[in-house]
């Protein structure tokens, strides 16, 4: 159900082209590049010249899920004209909320309708990988789809069997390029992960079972969104590129950290991620 009582296949379906006037109407421009923003993952705040817009005005519906304020923000870096021009979404629509596949693509669907060349997507994630710590960033160089519902009439076993995806590309080098040398440059900044992240549907939190199966399948990181956005982008002409906020470690003999500890990781996550995404946005 939706916060207004409706179940979602009630809910009116706003088309990616219907959304993309709504914008134009209020900023002509085209954006150099588009961030879609997970839970309690935030950057790029104070952007120049800027507009906000709600998602209920542009897609009809607001995220339910805390941590998302559910806003796109269209904005420059810098007060010039020339300065890079960014539309930040803030949330994001997921499976387990109830949503449709459509309604959880839309962002990204939006994006690439829009004509936006480049799109970062990011997510809070479960990190598989032990040398991970929380707080960690990791720029996904694969993924696995275990959400989309095409496996609802085949089952999951074919997403089992099949390879991770590889979702390198330019902006992907560039990210990992870009990290390395805020890394050298500032000790403050810790170096990037890398690695697969795995797309569940959720809503909780894996079993064990599921984690040492993911582990066999050697993905470093588990959530349950973005692959839809990677999807889409995959047959457009926006170039993709992810990275995950390691919320939790799951260390078999260790307790997880509380909401305190996560919330604290993730801040200190994003200042991080927001030194990076300003730096690669700057960078030819
Ligand atoms: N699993 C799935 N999704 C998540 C996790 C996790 O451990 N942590 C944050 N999002």
């Amino acid at each position: 159900m939706s916060k207004e009582g409706k179940s979602m296949t009630e809910v009116t379906q706003i088309s990616a082209a219907d959304a993309v006037g709504r914008i134009r109407k209020t900023y002509p421009v085209t954006p150099d590049a588009a961030v879609i923003l997970g839970s309690g993952v935030n950057v790029l705040e104070g952007l120049q010249n800027s507009i906000v817009l709600s998602y209920t005005d542009l897609f009809g519906h607001a995220p339910s899920v805390a941590g998302h304020s559910g806003t796109l923000t269209i904005g420059r870096l810098g007060s010039g004209a020339a300065d890079p021009l960014v539309a930040v979404f803030r949330g994001r629509f997921h499976l387990y909320e109830g949503y449709s596949w459509d309604m959880v693509s839309l962002g990204a669907r939006t994006v690439v309708e829009w004509g936006v060349p480049n799109l970062f997507v990011t997510n809070a994630a479960g990190g598989l990988n032990l040398e991970f710590n929380v707080g960690d960033l990791m720029v996904l160089t694969g993924y696995r789809d275990h959400l989309s519902p095409k496996w609802k009439s085949e089952g999951l076993l074919p997403a089992v069997m099949a390879p991770a995806t590889v979702c390198a590309n330019k902006q992907t080098e560039k990210l990992l390029s870009v990290g390395a040398k805020l890394a050298a440059e500032d000790s403050r900044f810790r170096g990037l992960r890398q690695g697969v992240y795995a797309g569940l549907l959720g809503p909780s939190y894996e079993t064990m079972a599921e984690i040492d199966m993911l582990r066999k399948l050697q993905c470093d990181a588990v959530g349950m969104s973005t692959v839809p956005e990677l999807l889409v982008c995959e047959t457009s002409k926006t170039a993709c590129c992810a990275v995950s906020v390691i919320t939790n470690v799951w260390k078999p003999d260790e307790v997880m950290g509380g909401h305190e500890e996560v919330l604290e990781a993730s801040k200190a996550a994003s200042r991080r991620l927001d030194l990076l995404f300003r730096r690669i946005l700057v960078e030819k």
